[in-house]
């Protein structure tokens, strides 16, 4: 069966642009991002670890370390660094899993047998700081995905695993969050000293609570 929200994160090792990596090792006690690419020198694949490299600023900002894999040989991941860097203008910063024997690719079945045999399909898992899965993406080959949203998420993650909120449609850092169902009104009058809006008894919005 696939892995899903809230199971742990298989641990592995395995080499690495950086030498070999030890998953759980590498976590460290903050929140990883593991995604995997189809095939290096390929157009989609090297427009998004650019833009990986590029968004180094706001992953430390997140506290987050980001891994990334595809099914190639590590004297690969050096050469196509190079065309990385040449032509999206950012060097690799962050490792890239040499997964030529697909250890890593079957544990997590970034491997979709009837989209593709032999290359990961574009999978992404976010993992907290307890080793557990928090979200889990898969993208097709052909499209291309949306690191932003990806930040997005992750800025709802944290903001939920220190607050009782959720996020509605769309939401962005700074804007109003809902307080949890489970949370009764006396309750939020302490928790959300800001204050909150009832909509419905079930929809409360109350300003984000960590700014
Ligand atoms: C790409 O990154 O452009 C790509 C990789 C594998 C299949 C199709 C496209």
């Amino acid at each position: 069966m696939s892995l899903q929200l809230g199971d742990a994160a298989p641990d592995f090792v395995q080499d690495s642009t950086h030498g070999p990596i030890h998953f759980h090792e590498y976590i460290d006690g903050k929140w990883a991002i593991l995604f995997s690419h189809p095939k290096n020198f390929t157009p989609v694949c090297t427009t998004e670890l650019g833009e990986v490299a590029r968004l180094k600023a706001e992953f430390d900002k997140r506290n987050v370390r980001v891994l990334g894999l595809s099914v190639d040989p590590l004297e690969d991941h050096h050469a196509w660094s190079k065309d990385i860097e040449e032509t999206q203008g950012v060097a690799l910063n962050f490792p890239l899993l040499a997964d030529a024997d697909r250890k890593v690719s079957t544990l997590y079945g970034m491997i979709h047998p009837n989209a593709d045999n032999t290359l990961t399909v574009r999978s992404v898992f976010i993992i907290g700081p307890d080793k557990k899965i928090k979200l889990t993406l898969t993208y097709p080959a052909s499209t291309g995905r949306n690191f932003d949203e990806i930040l997005r998420v992750l800025d709802s993650l944290q903001l939920t695993a220190d607050y009782k909120v959720a996020t509605p449609v769309n939401w962005k850092y700074g804007d109003d969050c809902i307080i949890v169902p489970a949370v009764s009104d006396a309750e939020a009058d302490k928790a959300f000293p800001k204050g909150y809006r009832k909509v419905k008894p079930y929809l409360r919005l109350t300003p984000q609570p960590n700014l």
